[in-house]
């Protein structure tokens, strides 16, 4: 990003753009108890998608300039009909321009790294060539995994929560830890709580 005044190149703030996407965060289990733990960390920027735009008009330019002031963009969501639920994908389809995220003097995102948390009501053994939903999370996950590339960032291994409506209390308790550390380790040393 370039001063206005200086010309000089203002670095962007390192760290983590949390961005969820839940149309009913209120009877989530698993993406509550995940963003509750991962949203408090110092560095974090939480953004509840279906919270900030729930009639599907998504403030572009703002959402663009988050976009901008991050160095690592995270997405997280429960897995619907094996793609992002509808919001986000909105929200990439609308913020996730030609000549801001990819094409001609399309930069906005290069250099970032794409990190997705996502949660599945299947288990893990369905994620398999020989399970019910035959393909793999990482197959599931390509269309993303795409779009880091195209627009030249960097994408990080996924954090995937299966089971996730199965799952007690106990067993969720331990995934938001686990999920707090992950998005923790991707924060510079600077800022990591
Ligand atoms: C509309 C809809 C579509 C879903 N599609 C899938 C799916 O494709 N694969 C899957 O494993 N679970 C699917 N699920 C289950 C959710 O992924 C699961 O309920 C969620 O990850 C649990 O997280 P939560 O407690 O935060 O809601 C679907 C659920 C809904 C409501």
């Amino acid at each position: 990003m370039s001063d206005a005044n200086t010309g000089s190149v203002t670095p962007a703030t390192p760290g983590v753009l949390l961005v969820l996407a839940h149309p009913a965060l209120e009877r989530s289990r698993a993406n509550r108890a995940l963003a509750k733990a991962a949203k408090g960390l110092s560095g974090v920027t939480f953004k509840d998608l279906y919270e900030s735009y729930p009639d599907f008009v998504v403030d572009i330019e703002a959402e663009q300039a988050a976009l901008v002031k991050h160095d690592v963009i995270a997405l997280q969501f429960p897995l619907y009909w094996y793609s992002t639920p509808a919001l986000m994908k909105e929200w990439l389809d609308l913020v996730w321009l030609h000549g801001f995220a990819y094409g001609e003097d399309g930069e906005a995102l290069k250099g970032k790294r794409l990190f997705v948390a996502c949660t599945t009501g299947a288990s893990a053994k369905a994620y398999h060539m020989h399970g019910y939903n035959r393909f793999s999370m990482d197959e599931f996950l390509r269309p993303l995994e795409q779009t880091a590339h195209l627009c030249g960032m960097e994408w990080e291994t996924p954090f995937v929560v299966h089971g996730a409506s199965v799952k007690d209390d106990a067993a969720l308790k331990a995934e938001a830890e686990r999920y707090k550390a992950r998005v923790a380790s991707l924060l510079p040393k600077s800022v990591e709580a």
